[in-house]
Order: structure tokens, then sequence, then C-alpha cells
């Protein structure tokens, strides 16, 4: 069993440890080097707090991190059986990775799309055989969050439906599968949720840390949603809210455009370099 990943960020490096941990052997890749053995460091890390804390033994991470290969070479995941990506929510970067990755796995190798929120088939006319495509959309922090939506695209057989939902299970994962739709079902209920709380901020309501309180006590959220966002990466939030705003939204629907309108708290924050946890700081300090 083996599978390569594409893309080596949070997302990436997260998908990559649960196969590993899933018995297959992995090839993480990215667009340079360095960042591939980002990945496998931030991988390493994540397995050496396990066995600190007992949930694994020191020979299975041995095994594991000998199971996992990073580099920059496409061509690296030529003989996998599954493919994922997992690069910057962008329609054209997704494209033209779909498309070199599909033209070097096998013709019958699932291709799986990490995305958030963008279309499946739309990115499918860049995939060679695009009945083996969809989107397999797993959640953050992936060692932990149990959910993996499955979505569908227009081309997309069933057997790959199934195969999808069979991988998920493989990985310890619940698989639901979600019709095409933007934001598919977790984003489009949370991440209206963190912007509209980015709202609260920038009209001065409350403060994020009473507002994270309020939902945790008044809700009982594990956290609140502007921790979340700073969970998520507050860019990634803001392209899923642009996304959300023009596909459902649109100047066809002003009422529906409105509803989904990125804060423009948060833009103010990416023009900042105010990422969130991975830029140190979001809306809290880490
Ligand atoms: N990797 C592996 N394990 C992790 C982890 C990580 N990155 N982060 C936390 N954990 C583990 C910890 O080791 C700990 O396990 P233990 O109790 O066995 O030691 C456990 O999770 C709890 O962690 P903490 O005590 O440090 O902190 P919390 O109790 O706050 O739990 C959390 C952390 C599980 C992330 C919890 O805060 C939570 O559930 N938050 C909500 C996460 C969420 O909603 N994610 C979805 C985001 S939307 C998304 O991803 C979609 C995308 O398209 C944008």
């Amino acid at each position: 069993m083996k599978a390569g990943v594409i893309g080596a960020g949070t997302m990436g490096r997260g998908i990559a440890e649960v196969l590993l941990a899933s018995g297959f052997e992995v090839v993480l890749v990215d667009r340079s080097p360095e960042l591939a053995e980002k990945g496998r460091e931030s991988i390493r890390k994540s397995l050496q707090r396990g066995v600190d804390k007992g949930r694994i033994a020191e020979t299975k991470m041995d095994e594991m991190l000998g199971k996992l290969k990073v580099g920059a070479d496409f061509t690296a995941v030529a003989d996998a059986s599954v493919a994922l990506e997992a690069v910057y929510e962008n329609m054209e970067v997704k494209r033209a990775v779909l498309d070199a990755v599909s033209s070097v796995v096998s013709s019958t190798a699932l291709i799986g799309s990490n995305t958030s929120s963008l279309s499946v088939t739309g990115m499918s006319s860049s995939v060679k055989n695009p009945g083996r495509f969809l989107g397999v959309h797993f959640f953050n922090p992936v060692p932990v969050m149990k959910l993996v939506e499955i979505i569908p695209g227009e081309k997309t057989l069933p057997e790959y439906v199934e195969k999808a939902r069979d991988l998920a299970v493989q990985m310890g994962k619940t698989p639901v599968v979600v019709k095409e739709s933007p934001g598919f079902i977790v984003n489009r209920l949370l991440c209206p949720l963190m912007n509209e709380a980015a709202y609260l901020v920038s009209e001065g309501v409350a403060s994020p840390e009473d507002i994270d309180t309020a939902m945790k006590l008044g809700a009982n959220h594990p956290i609140g949603p502007l921790a979340l966002a700073d969970l998520v990466g507050i860019d990634v939030l803001y392209a899923i809210m642009e996304t959300l705003h023009e596909e459902l939204g649109g100047e066809a629907n002003p009422d529906l455009a409105a509803k989904y309108r990125p804060c423009p708290l948060l833009k103010e924050m990416m023009d900042r370099g105010e990422l969130g946890r991975k830029t140190g700081r979001g809306f809290f300090s880490y």
C-alpha cells in the first residue's frame, strides 16, 4: 500500500501522518525539497509527542518514519495506489498539480483533493481519467479529527466513491458523502461562524477572549471561533469565505453575497502577516 501526498503544509502533513499510522508507505511531495523536509520534521515531532504520551511505541514511530519519503519530485508518486492533493486553496494551483499527478500515477489510482470549498468538477477537467477523482476533505488537526467529507464530482465513478469511503475507514475516520456545493457541510456552517466572530471583534461588541469564552461556555464548543480561525489560518478562512461569497452569492444574489462577505478585518490581518498559529499571531498570540 503506497500513497502520495502532494503539499506538505498543515493538512498534507497531517494526512501523511495518519496514512503512515494506517500502514501505508507515504511519499510527501512539495514544490521544494526544503518544504517537504519541513513536513517530515513536523510529522516526526508529532509522532514523538505520541511516544512521550505513551500512545505509540518508539519502535512503531521508527517504523512509520522509515516508510516516509519526502521530496520535490512528482514522479516519486508514480507507483502509488492513492494520491491525495493538499496544496494551496487556489483553483489554478490545484489544477496544475492534479494535471501533473494524474499524468504519472497508474490510470486506476484513486486521486483525491483535500479542497475545503472549490468545485471538484471544476478541478476534474485537469485530471487524466477523471472517473477516479473526487474531493476527500480532512479536518484540522488531521490526527485528531474523525471526519472525512467525500465529494464526488460530476464525472466520478461510483466505485471510486466506495474506494474513498474504504480509505477513510482504513485511516480510522468516519466518512460522509456530500453533494458538490461550496463549502460542503462543515465549512458552509463553520466558516460563517468564524467570519461573524471577526465582525463582532471589528464592531467592538466584545473582546476576542470574551467572544471565545462565550461560545465555549454558552454553546459547548471545544475552542472558541476566533481560536479556531487561528488554528485553520486567517488566509484559509478568507479564501473559503471568498468562495462562498462568489459561488453562493455573486452579482445574481446580492442578499446571499452580503451574508457570506468576508470580514474586512481578516484582510487587514493578512496584510499584517497575522495568519494565526502558523505565524505566531492571529486573534491571539502563540
Ligand atoms: N496533532 C496531533 N494531536 C493533537 C494535535 C495535533 N496537531 N493537537 C491536539 N492534539 C491532541 C493532543 O495531543 C491531546 O491528546 P491527549 O489528550 O491524548 O494528550 C488532544 O488532542 C487534546 O489536545 P489539547 O489538550 O492540547 O487541546 P484541546 O483539548 O483544546 O484539544 C483540539 C485540541 C482537539 C484541536 C480541540 O481544540 C478541538 O476539537 N478544536 C476544534 C477543531 C476543529 O473544529 N477543527 C475543524 C476546523 S475546520 C477544518 O479543518 C476545515 C478546513 O477546510 C478549514
